[in-house]
């Protein structure tokens, strides 16, 4: 059984698990005098293991006058404080290559966001859909060009972040796109981030037509954002987890939960690290489609404590629940003699533990569920991990009899 554990968590470490938007700083428009705060260099966020994936937002114009993108990282680089090649509203952001080989060097995995709230990237025919593909595959990804932002960084796929502009020829750009790294040495993501409204205004049409790897759906600015997981007329992760699986073209497509990271990240939605891990161990459990947690954005989440890390921990811990009905023989090994000696003595005054098993120290639990530890069943209050009951995350619900 630890075996098959251990392998699930093997597999499962193959996609990402938590996804950080990098590049708009959000942190800093929302605390404009924390600047200690503002987002940081992109390699600074892939110093530890809490965010796998990087989508760069945005690309938000599609054709400047020179007929290359223009690209807005904002406080990191932008059209008016970098240089841009000559003839063009393209920044020349060279100096973040080795970030994105240093991220990428770790197995993360970077793409380059296209729209955002202020995006409107739009086509008038296939056919300059096709073209655009064409020179964001030339300038970002496995082609060559000689205006290329991050220099000899070869970013890992696309995102559509579309919330303007017309819907209309996006699946020829993503056709094209996906023809150009059919023949490629390494694999590039196509992925989406709608908003939870169902179907998406923008990219309802594309993410029908055309396979993606994952969407990262927006719960947050919006009824049916996180704040009304328990509102199952408004929580409607069952209606991408459906579209996953009957509509979109890729059947296997991953379907994120996207969160705020802080409370001013996004204008609804945002709920606490524990309250969000829950949600999502329960969406697993759920939901096969669910693929693990998008955050907007990097800056919020690092200046708000251990957020990103926190998600990254309950959603790499297998995390769910209650270890199985017959105690594992060697569940004492978790135990060490200071906890045990530590623990109130047991008073048995009624009640049965049943079948409930031992509380183990590395197993997630969620709100509800239930351990054992010192005579007692304990049951949790909230996503707690590796916290010995007794302390705030457990209360106890009964003395066991033997
Ligand atoms: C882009 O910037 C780098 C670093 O400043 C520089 O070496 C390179 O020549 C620039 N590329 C172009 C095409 O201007």
């Amino acid at each position: 059984m630890k075996l098959t554990t251990h392998l699930a968590l093997i597999l499962a470490s193959l996609f990402p698990l938590v996804l950080g938007y990098w590049g708009q700083n959000s942190y800093g428009a929302t605390h404009t005098s924390d600047t200690a705060n503002w987002q940081k260099t992109l390699s600074f966020y892939c110093q530890d293991n809490s965010i796998d994936a990087f989508p760069l937002a945005f690309l938000d114009v599609a054709f400047d006058t020179g007929g290359l993108p223009s690209i807005n990282l904002a406080n990191i680089c932008n059209v008016n404080d970098d240089s841009v090649f000559p003839g063009t509203d393209l920044p020349n952001c060279s100096f973040l290559a080795s970030d994105i080989q240093a991220c990428q060097a770790k197995g993360k995995i970077v793409t380059i966001s296209i729209g955002g709230a202020t995006g409107a990237v739009s086509f008038t025919s296939d056919a300059q859909a096709q073209q655009f593909a064409d020179t964001i595959w030339n300038v970002f990804l496995g082609g060559s060009s000689s205006t290329r932002p991050f220099g000899s960084a070869v970013l890992d796929g696309v995102d559509l972040d579309l919330e303007g502009g017309s819907p209309s020829h996006w699946s020829a750009f993503v056709t094209q796109i996906r023809s150009h790294a059919s023949g490629a040495s390494k694999k590039y993501y196509i992925t989406g981030a709608p908003q939870c409204p169902f179907p998406d205004a923008y990219l309802g049409s594309v993410i029908n037509a055309v396979g993606f790897d994952a969407v990262y759906v927006q719960f947050y600015n919006n009824y049916c954002g996180l704040q009304a997981f328990n509102d199952p007329n408004s929580w409607n992760f069952a209606q991408w987890d459906n579209w996953a699986k009957t509509v979109s073209p890729n059947k296997n497509v991953k379907v994120y939960i996207g969160a705020p990271a802080a409370s001013l990240a996004a204008g609804s939605g945002y709920v606490s690290a524990s309250t969000l891990a829950t949600y999502a161990l329960q969406t697993r459990s759920q939901y096969s489609s669910f693929g693990g947690v998008m955050l907007w954005d990097a800056s919020q989440a690092y200046a708000n404590g251990n957020f990103a890390a926190s998600i990254k921990s309950a959603l790499s811990n297998g995390g769910t629940s209650v270890p199985a009905t017959s105690p594992p023989a060697s569940s004492t090994s978790h135990t060490t003699t200071t906890a045990s000696s530590s623990t109130p003595s047991p008073s048995p005054t009624g009640g049965s533990c049943g079948t409930v098993a031992p509380w183990v120290n590395n197993v997630a639990y969620v709100g509800g569920n239930q351990a054992t530890y010192g005579g007692h069943l304990w049951t949790a209050k909230w996503w707690n991990y590796g916290e010995i009951p007794g302390g705030n995350s457990f209360y106890m619900s009964s003395a066991c009899l033997s």
